[in-house]
């Protein structure tokens, strides 16, 4: 479970796919993530002593700070999650609520292990699954008038509809015809043939997730979750495609094969050893001169983050989990403060410093083609949507490359966002007209970015407003 295939190279290599440029960051990055491997292969007595050395990543606005995250946690399958520092500077949030990203952490790594686990059983389950399609597909006769059980009575004085709907499914009675009927259903059914065909099943109410920020969640508790975990959850029916019951039907089979509490301590351990918890907007912590009133102490956010970082107990749903080798990465930009104006501890607990260049213009048209859902792939798949073929020339792009980096450096630098922006004006008419066109094929010339962009940033004014 805790085997690592790729070593610090092929993770790099693996950014590369995504990320430009930044080698620097990409290597400590997938250095700090393999020592992490390193470690676990040690004896268990030196494990302990071996804590992580977290990472600090330095650098302007939209270079790629997130975006190597991201793709790293992606690239290594470790659990991971991304919080904003300045969510605890908030008004109304409180020194535990920093807590709040550990435990999301140990339900994003609860999350995968389930998956695995379902994974495992999938073949069991899906034969279950479409047994009970069957069944749905092909009811038994049910009988009016049977004597109330006890079982029954129960339900019905606690109004637990669910108990009532299972009894009847147990006294339906199974005739020959219903049984040669359900034969040529479960053939019917193996040969794809029903796929689109309408059944009702019952499955769990889908609550909606109840984010951290709200009341329970300041309490440091989650009352849906310790509630959700004492009654028994509320079932509703849904009608839906075969296809689409059969999933909900699997993982329902599924989580009747497997031992949850096993996937609970796996999580745990998983969150425990190889969990990236990445802290965005980090520098917005640091005790700057700027501080707007109402806001809380930046420096009290910090103390709060440091027993986290530091190693501590944090009390989840699934059990304690210890963060003392949760690998931290902090990310910003640092424009108005230093990592020097955190407090000392913190900075002592973030010992590798990366520092990310801004971005060129030949970055920004290598962002602009090389990367596997690169900006423009993405355009050309959307617009093809309506049988419009876009094509690019080589000098457009050249120059789409080169008025984002003017207009970084005139108006406001804020990396290859601006690409976004730039390309989403200068496509503006093309995506309009596109579904009115009915076939044909569209250049994007270097004259036509001219034309379109040409004037726009001509004005440093209208520039601020559009680009
Ligand atoms: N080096 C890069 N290679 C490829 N894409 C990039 C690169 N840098 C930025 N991008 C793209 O620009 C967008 C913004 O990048 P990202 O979110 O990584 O910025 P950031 O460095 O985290 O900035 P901030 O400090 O504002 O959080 C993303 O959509 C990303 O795909
Ligand atoms: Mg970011």
């Amino acid at each position: 479970m805790l085997e690592m295939t790729k070593t610090p190279q092929q993770i790099v290599k693996d950014l590369d796919e995504y990320v430009i440029g930044q080698d620097e960051a990409k290597r400590a990055v997938a250095v700090a993530l393999y020592n992490r491997y390193r470690r676990l292969r040690l004896p268990e007595k030196m494990q302990a002593d071996i804590t992580p050395k977290n990472l600090m990543m330095i650098g302007p606005t939209g270079v790629g700070k997130t975006e190597i995250a991201r793709r790293l946690a992606k690239i290594v399958s470790a659990p991971f999650v991304k919080v904003e520092a300045t969510k605890f500077t908030e008004v109304g949030y409180v020194g535990r609520d920093v807590e709040q990203m550990v435990r999301d952490l140990v339900d994003v790594s609860v999350h995968m292990v389930e998956e695995e686990y379902y994974s495992r059983v999938r073949g069991r389950a899906s034969q279950e699954a479409d047994k009970k399609l069957v069944r749905l597909l092909v009811p038994g006769i049910k009988h009016e008038k049977r004597q109330m059980t006890m079982q029954d009575m129960m339900a019905a004085l606690t109004g637990n509809g669910n108990q009532n709907q299972n009894n009847d499914e147990d006294s339906e009675e199974v005739t020959d015809a219903v049984r040669d009927q359900r034969l040529s259903v479960k053939e019917q059914l193996s040969k794809g043939l029903l796929e689109d065909r309408e059944v009702t099943i019952q499955m769990d109410e889908q609550k909606p997730m109840g984010g951290g920020g709200d009341m329970m969640g300041q309490m440091g508790i989650d009352m849906g979750d310790m509630l959700g975990n004492l009654l028994p959850k509320k079932q509703v029916s849904r009608t839906m495609s075969v296809k689409e019951a059969r999933e909900v039907l699997i993982r329902q089979e599924s989580s009747k094969l497997v031992n949850h509490d096993d996937i609970y301590s796996d999580a745990i351990k998983r969150a425990e050893n190889t969990g990236i918890i990445f802290i965005d907007e980090f520098d917005k912590i640091a005790a700057g001169n700027k501080r707007t009133s109402g806001e809380v102490s930046r420096e009290g956010v910090q103390r709060d983050i440091l027993p986290i970082v530091e190693g501590s107990q944090v009390n989840t749903k699934y059990g304690m989990i210890s963060t003392d080798h949760i690998l931290f990465i902090a990310s910003g930009a640092f424009a108005d403060t230093k990592p020097s104006d955190l407090i000392a501890e913190l900075q002592g607990r973030f010992p590798i410093r990366v520092e990310l260049d801004d971005l060129s213009k030949e970055d920004f048209v290598r962002i602009l083609t090389e990367p596997n859902n690169s900006l423009i792939k993405q355009y050309i798949a959307l617009i093809g949507v309506d049988d419009v073929h876009l094509t690019f020339t080589k000098e457009a792009i050249d120059r789409i490359a080169q008025i984002a980096y003017n207009v970084n450096h005139t108006v406001e630098n804020i990396g290859a966002r601006r690409l976004a922006t730039i390309l989403e004006k200068l496509l503006e008419e093309v995506s309009f007209s596109a579904p009115d066109m009915a076939m044909g094929d569209i250049t994007i010339t270097e004259q036509y970015v001219n034309d379109r962009i040409g004037k726009i940033t001509a004005d440093k004014d209208l520039t601020q407003f559009i680009l």
